[in-house]
């Protein structure tokens, strides 16, 4: 019986979907449950050639005997969810939970505020939507005629299986509490905010795995240290795009050791996992043996597992979920 959650250390876009991906194929969980705000998201996974730009539905998807869930805690906007179950062909193995909060027209609309514009907002219509929660007056899962086929009690079902594996969404320095504060996401992103999003206790969970990229990026306002210009970004092969909103996400070089030591503490990691080495240090594209990687590259994984005190088990050496070295044991 194991329940791994797997969330975001630094702004999001860690390459968490890639990390699940493979994740998913290995393990071969019975499902995999999807925690989080909602479609301000976006996963990106290429597998067998294709490219998913995912923003609901779980990148463990590529495992097709895992049954896909959406937790309670996530907004839903059934628009992006049906698109998604059509683009994966998850129609059969998908579920949402019936109290999950439904996204509507109207907080999309009402996404177009100051306040949005100010922080860099997705505009996906998930800060309405989820203010509308807190409030007490929006809908849920189980009043939208086009979510009904796929209603379901998530808790009860990863209660009652063996091998679960939790996406979480965002990052940790997106999270409204303890990130970067107000420019930040409408809800805490933290592991236990994950788990409680799809109904796991604190104790239910036996690895908390935290994604972190070889370099930082964010995409939207607010605080960013050590941001280099887009020209040298493109030199060095580091510039990124938004995968929902197309923006040129904002690149540092470094690492924000405070920041992933926060998020190490917090999210309780037991594990970390490394994306995107193959950028940082050109040479290592498609390695699969920690052994066959520069020594300059692994010098930087052993200096990350000594400043943040927590082995990194997974490292991604490039886009497809194939390309990973897995340490595990
Ligand atoms: P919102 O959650 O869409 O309102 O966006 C608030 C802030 O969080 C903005 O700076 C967004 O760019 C950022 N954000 C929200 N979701 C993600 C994500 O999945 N990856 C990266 N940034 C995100
Ligand atoms: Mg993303």
């Amino acid at each position: 019986m194991t329940r791994t959650i797997i969330v975001g250390g630094q702004f999001g876009d860690e390459g968490k979907g890639k990390i699940i991906s493979h994740l998913a194929l290995n393990d071969k969980p019975d499902i995999v449950a999807r925690g989080g705000v909602g479609p301000n998201a976006g996963h990106e996974v290429h597998y067998k050639g294709k490219r998913y730009p995912l923003r609901l539905i779980p990148c463990g998807f590529v495992y097709e005997k895992a049954r896909l869930l959406i937790g309670a805690g996530v907004v839903v906007d059934p628009n992006v969810l049906l698109k998604e179950i059509d683009l994966t062909g998850s129609k059969k193995r998908m579920g949402v939970d019936f109290r999950a909060t439904w996204l509507t027209n109207e907080h999309l609309e009402r996404d177009k505020t100051e306040t949005a514009e100010k922080i860099g907002s997705t505009k996906t219509g998930c800060g309405p939507a989820v203010m509308d929660r807190v409030r007490r007056v929006a809908k849920t899962a189980q009043d939208c005629p086009e979510l009904k086929p796929f209603l379901t009690d998530v808790p009860k079902e990863l209660h009652a299986a063996k091998n679960v594996l939790i996406e979480g969404s965002q990052g940790f320095m997106l999270s409204v509490l303890y990130g970067t504060y107000p420019y930040s996401t409408s809800k805490d992103v933290g592991a236990s905010s994950i788990a409680a999003d799809v109904g796991l206790g604190p104790k239910d969970i036996d690895e908390v795995i935290l994604a972190m990229k070889s370099y930082t990026t964010r995409v939207g306002g607010g605080p960013f240290q050590h941001e280099i210009a887009r020209e040298e970004a493109e030199r060095l092969g580091m510039q990124e795009y938004g995968t929902v909103t197309g923006r040129p996400r904002r690149i540092s070089k470094e690492l924000h050791w405070d920041d992933l030591k926060l998020a190490v503490q917090i999210n309780s990691a037991t594990q970390l996992a490394v994306t995107k080495l193959d950028i940082r240090f050109p040479g290592n594209a498609g390695k699969k043996k920690f052994a066959d990687l520069t020594k300059e590259a692994q010098h930087f994984v052993q200096e990350i597992e000594k400043k943040l005190g927590v082995d990194v088990t997974l490292i991604g050496t490039g886009p497809d979920a194939l390309d990973i070295i897995d340490r595990r044991k």
